[in-house]
């Protein structure tokens, strides 16, 4: 028995760490473990699931920056049914898996919620209305107020699991956008995506993604996803979930400071692929190391100059 008690609640899915993999960026899961122990973390957030299989843009649909990566992958993916046929069984029983949902109109969303819901291996559902390069669903039901309450409020209805809404940066109001969503019923907030951005060459005078916008991800956004935790943490009842450039357990440490009940490991599984399993063990070295016994004494925790 470790010395501090690393579980947390997020949003009535219990975990065991506060450490996931965001969407995306772990596959299904079975891809990572010939690298590590999948039980070693709190669980993983799969890649987003559509109703039918989906390929993503043509290449080039990924590229390197000073201080991240930038995407335009489009959520490729092998559809509903091949995750929970063919992938999901692969899995430990004991991994929790939580499966993010993605669709063009908002009754996608709620088939897709409902048919993950008839699997006892999904212990969450995560709505992802935030992908930054799809023409059309993801960042558009993100961006409008109207539209996320309506998305939420109908997933809401169709599944019976904790509920994760997952928030775009690419707002004006963050704070407003995570209170539509727990007014509409959602469990908890996960957040950021990717933030809205493009690269040039200039020998060839193009963009050097083939869909020209893509998403940021990676240490350069890790200072506005703190931002943007902060201000959801103080707005909102239902715990967060930050996510934005995590690379270390000091760096995940400051996502629980903020507010974040737990937090999700993106860009750096590409680097690194047992990064997630070090955040983890590092979380609980700095929490005995500071004399914390429980982990969600962190959360929340950060001292804040008297005149805040
Ligand atoms: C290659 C790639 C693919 C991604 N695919 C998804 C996705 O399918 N669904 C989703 O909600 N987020 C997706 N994301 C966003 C990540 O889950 C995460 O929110 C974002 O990358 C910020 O975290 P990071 O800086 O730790 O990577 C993807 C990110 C990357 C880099």
């Amino acid at each position: 028995m470790s010395a501090v008690d690393m579980r947390v609640d997020l949003g009535g899915i219990e975990l065991k760490n506060p450490v996931l993999t965001a969407s995306g960026t772990f596959g299904y899961g079975s891809e990572f473990a010939p690298f590590m122990d999948l039980c070693e973390i709190g669980g993983f957030v799969a890649k987003s699931l559509t109703l039918e299989p989906r390929s993503g843009n043509p290449p080039p649909r990924i590229a390197e920056t000073p201080s991240g990566m930038l995407n335009a992958i489009s959520i490729e993916n092998i559809g509903v049914e091949a995750f929970l046929e063919e992938r999901l069984p692969l899995l430990p029983e004991e991994v929790v898996v939580i499966a993010s949902c993605f669709g063009t109109e908002v009754a996608d969303y709620a088939k897709l919620a409902a048919r993950l819901s008839e699997s006892p291996r999904v212990a969450g559902i995560e709505i992802n209305a935030s992908c930054p390069h799809v023409k059309s669903g993801g960042i558009e039901f993100g961006q409008d107020p109207g539209l996320l309450r309506e998305l939420v409020v109908a997933v809401r209805e169709a599944t019976p699991k904790p509920l994760l809404a997952k928030l775009s940066p690419n707002v004006t109001r963050i704070a407003d956008m995570a209170r539509v969503c727990e007014a509409a019923g959602a469990d908890g907030i996960s957040l950021i995506n990717a933030v809205q951005a493009m690269e040039v060459d200039v020998e060839t005078r193009r963009p050097v993604l083939w869909n020209v916008l893509g998403g940021l991800s990676g240490p350069a956004i890790r200072p506005i996803a703190l931002s943007m935790v902060w201000q959801v943490a103080r707005a909102v009842r239902i715990p967060v979930c930050g996510i934005g450039g995590i690379l270390t357990p000091e760096d995940a440490v400051k996502f629980l400071l903020c507010g974040a009940t737990a937090v999700q490991v993106g860009t750096a599984n590409y680097i690194n692929p047992i990064a997630s399993g070090e955040v983890a063990r590092g979380i609980e070295a700095y929490a005995a190391r500071h004399g914390f016994a429980r982990v969600s004494e962190l959360i929340g925790a950060l001292e804040l100059p008297e005149r805040l």
